[in-house]
């Protein structure tokens, strides 16, 4: 058996940090190794084919360090990758590990913050075109009605520590008003990227009132604690010294700059490369 190791968190850049901050206030008792694709990031708006083969080779870049366990805290990357890589990858290149993602514990819950029965889904333009949410929450909530607005503009105003400027609100409000002529009683909105947490003042700032706001990262958490409670022999292999280790495909000094901001804690991290960068 092999020896324990880190969970394996990954996100194309900043986002993931707002889902592991949550998990590691859940369960601080785990080793963490965080992967910010940020060379390459965003993924979003780019093909299928693509995030598939960046998301795999992260993938296997945390099972190269010995991770037993990856969580995909990147819509877009559960989303456009997770199935096939659970379904045609990880049988033949790691039959033992599990990567797992964000979307499936997010649509097991949504339907119960509803009262109207009309949920939104705030997502990148990959995300909403795959279908993902509607689909899996299907399976969970059949009667739930579930709209979906792309906001395309969203995590680049993150990323680009613009998620407090006028320009935000512009393009926050558009995409509000837009959902909200779709399903006129949506009564939840849920952040379906993991960068949207950033803008969370601002988005409340042009809710509805009484609209409720959901975001992945306690969720996620929860779901995981969950998980590694129905899988001990996963559970055993995750090494438990309470660390947290950061590796980035870009510049550090701007991730750990950046990423603080996502992260809520001064950030140190690693330089790494993937696949062919
Ligand atoms: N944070 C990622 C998500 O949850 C997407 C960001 C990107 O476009 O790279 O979808």
């Amino acid at each position: 058996m092999s020896q324990a190791s880190p969970i394996g968190v990954f996100d194309s850049g900043f986002g993931g940090l707002t889902v592991l901050k949550e998990i590691v206030s859940r369960l601080p008792q785990y080793d963490y190794l965080y992967l910010g694709d940020n060379a390459r990031a965003p993924y979003g708006n780019r093909s299928y084919d693509t995030v598939y083969h960046y998301t795999l080779e992260a993938v296997q870049w945390f099972f190269d360090q010995g991770c037993s366990l990856v969580i995909l805290a990147c819509n877009t990357a559960s989303a456009k990758a997770l199935r096939t890589i659970q379904q045609n990858d990880l049988p033949r290149i790691a039959p033992d590990k599990r990567v797992l993602g964000v979307i499936r514990p997010t649509a097991e819950i949504i339907g119960r913050f509803s009262e109207t029965g009309s949920v939104g889904v705030l997502a990148t333009n990959g995300t909403v075109a795959s279908g993902s949410y509607p689909m899996e929450i299907e399976k969970f909530f059949p009667e739930l009605k579930v709209y979906q607005e792309a906001c395309p503009m969203w995590v680049p105003l993150a990323e680009n520590n613009e998620h407090e400027s006028h320009g935000a609100d512009y393009f926050i409000k558009k995409n509000l008003q837009h959902i909200f002529e779709k399903g006129e009683d949506i009564d939840v909105i849920l952040l379906g990227c993991t960068h949207y947490p950033l803008l969370r003042e601002k988005i409340e700032e042009h809710l509805p009132v009484g609209v409720k706001l959901l975001a992945q990262g306690e969720i996620v958490a929860e779901s995981l604690a969950d998980y590694l409670q129905r899988h001990p022999e996963i559970e055993k292999q995750c090494s438990r010294n309470g660390r947290q280790v950061f590796y980035t495909t870009d510049d550090t000094a701007d991730f750990d700059s950046h990423g603080a901001l996502f992260y809520g804690q001064p950030i140190n991290s690693i330089h790494t490369e993937l696949g062919h960068i």
